[in-house]
């Protein structure tokens, strides 16, 4: 069994309540129709409930009458969602008026019905822009006990077989926090470990990048991954995490022993922590696009519940592994 048919049967096996916000759009309904004919999840969708009737006759989704359709402009739970939304977002200055409106908005909608406990997780983005998935999640879900910081991970499984885990490795953060400091680079580090256990199935060897190794070059950008590798180990001391360290110190053996010597991460690597933002996205869509790996992700991690956003050129069957993600995610931070 591979690692995606793993993670599709422990969903299988726990069947978790998954929201899909974009209820209406065609990838995330042939999604939805699969993973109910499969029973990977229970799903409910959020949309105008004939826009969804129509979209499913003329695409002939048979399975979808088996998921809860929920309108946003009218249901049961809406006057309960509003005023959840109220208490929690009113030292931020919300209002009950302004409560009332954004409960019709799905992103929302979603958020709330999680923190009700009415899902158990959400996905979103094949048409919503990565930000907007993420700032109902980070306002009304919040971060998970002892995280502060939101990120994102990619499983990256590439042809390289003899680097990471027979060529799979998880990158972060490729998805969410621009700039990050010190403290929120060892949180990456630490929430990655954790997603590769809980996800990914192997025991992470974590190197901390940047274009240094192990002084090597001196520079503030340096002394930050220095400082957060620090702050990792400090933070969760039963996880193998090093750097400074280049890229290829972290992948190639014989470069790793000639940079790093005596580095226990150099030249095994298996989990790739980006210095930024940039660095992160712009690094995974490289080995997706020229490497051909398959990227799958973001993988949203510390967060109280699994919301995980997708990218716009998404295809159905991402949304689908996606949604089995988060349904580990779900059964993992249930477990806790
Ligand atoms: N972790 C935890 N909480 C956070 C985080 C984080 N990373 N970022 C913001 N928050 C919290 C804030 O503390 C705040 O909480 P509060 O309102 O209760 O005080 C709330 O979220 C909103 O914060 P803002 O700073 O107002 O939100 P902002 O508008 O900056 O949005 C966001 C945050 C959406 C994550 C932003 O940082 C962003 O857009 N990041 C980049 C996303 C992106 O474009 N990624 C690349 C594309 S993804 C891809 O290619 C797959």
């Amino acid at each position: 069994m591979n690692l995606i048919q793993s993670i599709l049967a422990r969903a299988k096996a726990n069947r978790q309540r998954i929201v899909l916000p974009e209820g209406t759009e065609e990838r995330t309904l042939i999604a939805a129709n699969r993973l109910l004919a499969d029973e990977i999840a229970d799903i409910l969708l959020i949309g105008n409930p004939s826009e969804i009737q129509n979209s499913v006759a003329s695409m002939h989704l048979e399975h979808i009458g088996k998921a809860t359709i929920i309108d946003p402009y009218n249901h049961p739970r809406k006057a309960d969602y509003t005023d959840l939304l109220y208490q929690l977002r009113q030292k931020k200055g919300m209002t009950p008026e302004k409560a009332a409106k954004l409960v019709e908005n799905p992103l929302y909608l979603a958020c709330l019905m999680i923190k009700a406990g009415d899902a158990d997780g959400e996905i979103a983005g094949a048409f919503n822009t990565t930000g907007d998935v993420l700032r109902p999640a980070l306002q009304i879900i919040k971060t998970a006990p002892g995280m502060s910081s939101v990120s994102g991970a990619y499983l990256m499984f590439t042809k390289a077989s003899h680097y990471g885990e027979n060529g799979l490795l998880v990158f972060a953060d490729c998805a969410v926090i621009p700039n990050p400091t010190a403290a929120e680079l060892a949180e990456i580090a630490v929430a990655t470990a954790h997603t590769t256990r809980a996800i990914a199935g192997f025991e992470p060897r974590v190197a901390m990048l940047s274009f240094s190794t192990k002084g090597s070059a001196s520079h503030p950008m340096v002394d930050k991954v220095v400082e957060a590798t620090r702050l990792a180990k400090e933070m969760a001391p039963d996880i193998q995490i090093d750097g400074e360290l280049q890229t290829d110190a972290a992948l190639v053996s014989e470069i790793g022993a000639r940079k790093a010597p005596g580095s226990a991460i150099a030249g095994k690597a298996n989990v790739l922590v980006f210095p930024s933002l940039e660095v992160g996205n712009i690094a995974y869509k490289l080995v997706e696009r020229l490497g051909g790996a398959e990227a799958v992700g973001p993988i949203l991690q510390g967060m109280a519940a699994p919301v995980n956003d997708l990218s716009r050129g998404c295809s159905s069957d991402d949304i689908y592994k996606m949604v089995a993600i988060s349904a580990n995610q779900a059964i993992g931070l249930k477990s806790k």
